[in-house]
């Protein structure tokens, strides 16, 4: 039996963790997109690390649960990777709900009863959520600790509450990382780590959507603009995962690391403050 690594979305930032990672693990690689999961596990395998592909909803509890039960077979879960997702140019306000928050709510509440003594996660948000006003102490409560299957009929989530697209992937992120709070608490218990990861902007093929979507000059803008200058690349997104799935972050749980090349800084205190 191997130690199991559980890949949720075969993109680019989710390949360059888990190749980071993953080196003599069984990976278990899920996509909505069978064609995508294929595609990076061949790649993997071809580099030897040893990856089997499968088709994976996210937005699916019965899907999530199929997946963990397909990892269970190989051996013992000891990390999960959730870098599945859909971006704002992508899909609708409901798809970006109940893929980007409710499904990472399912996903890390579930891997959260079955990791192994000492296992860790990461998944990924975003630095968008960074971008959106604080919310209040009780509706941050609620994103973090609201059963999963009721979290999509909090009044701040109705379509009357939400204003587009964009306003819906700032909400998930968000969630994301109340999520990761609450369940660093659980995991914990079974001494294991769960962490998020919030990029921005980081060239893959969801970016690029971004970059030919309706907001692509305001991206355009932003890795100009930012004190990096440049967009990130999946790679080095990988270097703040390995920290913190590694035995280097053994101290680091509940935790949402910003790697944007200091692109939040400058929209607050920089050239990429909007005007009022
Ligand atoms: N690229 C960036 O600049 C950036 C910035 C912030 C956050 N993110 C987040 O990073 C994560 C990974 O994105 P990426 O940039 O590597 O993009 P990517 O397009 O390379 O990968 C995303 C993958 O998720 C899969 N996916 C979409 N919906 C799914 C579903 N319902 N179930 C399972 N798989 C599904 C897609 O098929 C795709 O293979 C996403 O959550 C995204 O929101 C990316």
């Amino acid at each position: 039996m191997k130690n199991v690594m559980i890949l949720t979305g075969a993109g680019q930032i989710g390949m360059a963790v888990a190749r980071r990672m993953g080196t003599g693990m069984k990976i278990v690689v899920g996509d909505k997109k069978t064609d995508n999961a294929q595609t990076i596990a061949q790649i993997m395998n071809e580099a030897g690390f040893d990856a089997v592909p499968m088709e994976m909803d996210l937005s699916s509890r019965a899907s999530i649960l199929n997946i963990i039960s397909e990892a269970l077979k190989y051996g013992e879960i000891s990390m999960l990777v959730n870098a599945a997702g859909v971006s704002p140019s992508q899909a609708s306000v409901e798809t970006i709900l109940k893929v980007d928050l409710y499904g990472t709510a399912v996903l890390l509440d579930e891997v959260g009863k079955v990791i192994r003594q000492g296992g860790t996660g990461v998944t990924i948000s975003s630095q968008s959520g960074w971008r959106m006003p604080a919310l209040t102490a009780g509706e941050d409560e609620l994103l973090a600790t609201t059963p999963a299957d009721e979290l999509l009929t909090l009044p701040l989530l109705q379509p009357e509450n939400i204003h587009d697209t964009l306003h819906a992937y700032q909400m998930a992120k968000r969630c994301n990382e109340k999520r990761v709070m609450a369940e660093a608490v659980k995991w914990g218990k079974r001494g294991s780590r769960i962490n998020a990861i919030a990029p921005r902007i980081i060239v893959t093929p969801l970016a690029m959507d971004e970059f030919n979507g309706p907001r692509g000059d305001f991206y355009k803008n932003m890795f100009a603009n930012c004190p990096a200058g440049r967009p990130g690349t999946a790679d080095e997104v990988a270097n703040v995962a390995e920290l913190l799935m590694s035995d280097k972050g053994a101290f680091i749980t509940g935790s949402t690391f910003l790697i944007d090349g200091g692109a939040t800084s400058s929209y607050y205190y920089g050239p990429l403050k909007p005007e009022v």
